[in-house]
């Protein structure tokens, strides 16, 4: 069984190093998109510091639908434009919120959440969704996140098969 390791409170690069391998290693060998999602989504929950969502959400048309997720019970859909992920994916790039209400439009699914982190998962040019992350602390993310977790959102997408 796979055992996840928490990280030390190192710098952000060394974390993401850390947080990568550990990632590669649980992927390794599996090519389910939702079996990959889920183990994304609880690995990237139970390391990352001061998280309160941590998950996936699938484009179907011109909606994106809820997918694996670690964290509360979360809106199901989200029409491109709407939402901190409708308007990451309208953009076709990753959106760092230091103040969710601050942000216009923003969905909000847990009470708790204050700062917000939204990376596309884009295979070469098809954009298949998105990744989302929520904290309860305000400006949890910075721009060190952000290229941690466009990486792991490479990985993901690297391992998983066409849908
Ligand atoms: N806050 C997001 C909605 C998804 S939840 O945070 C899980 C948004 O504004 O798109």
């Amino acid at each position: 069984m796979f055992e996840t390791r928490v990280i030390d409170d190192v710098a952000k690069p060394a974390f993401y190093r850390e947080l990568c391998r550990q990632l590669d290693a649980l992927l390794q060998g599996e090519r389910d998109p939702i079996a990959n999602a889920a183990n994304t989504s609880a690995l990237l929950f139970h390391l990352m510091p001061q998280l309160n969502w941590a998950g996936f959400y699938f484009l179907h048309g011109s909606e994106l639908v809820l997918g694996p997720f670690q964290g509360k019970p979360a809106c199901v859909r989200i029409p491109v434009g709407q939402g901190v992920c409708g308007t990451a994916v309208a953009r076709r790039q990753s959106i760092v919120v230091a103040d969710v209400h601050a942000f216009p439009g923003h969905i909000a699914c847990d009470a708790a959440s204050r700062s917000e982190l939204v990376v596309p998962l884009l295979r070469q040019e098809i954009l298949l969704g998105v990744l989302d992350l929520d904290s309860p602390l305000p400006g949890r993310f910075d721009d060190d996140d952000r290229t941690g977790i466009e990486r792991v959102a490479a990985l993901y997408i690297a391992y998983s098969k066409r849908s």
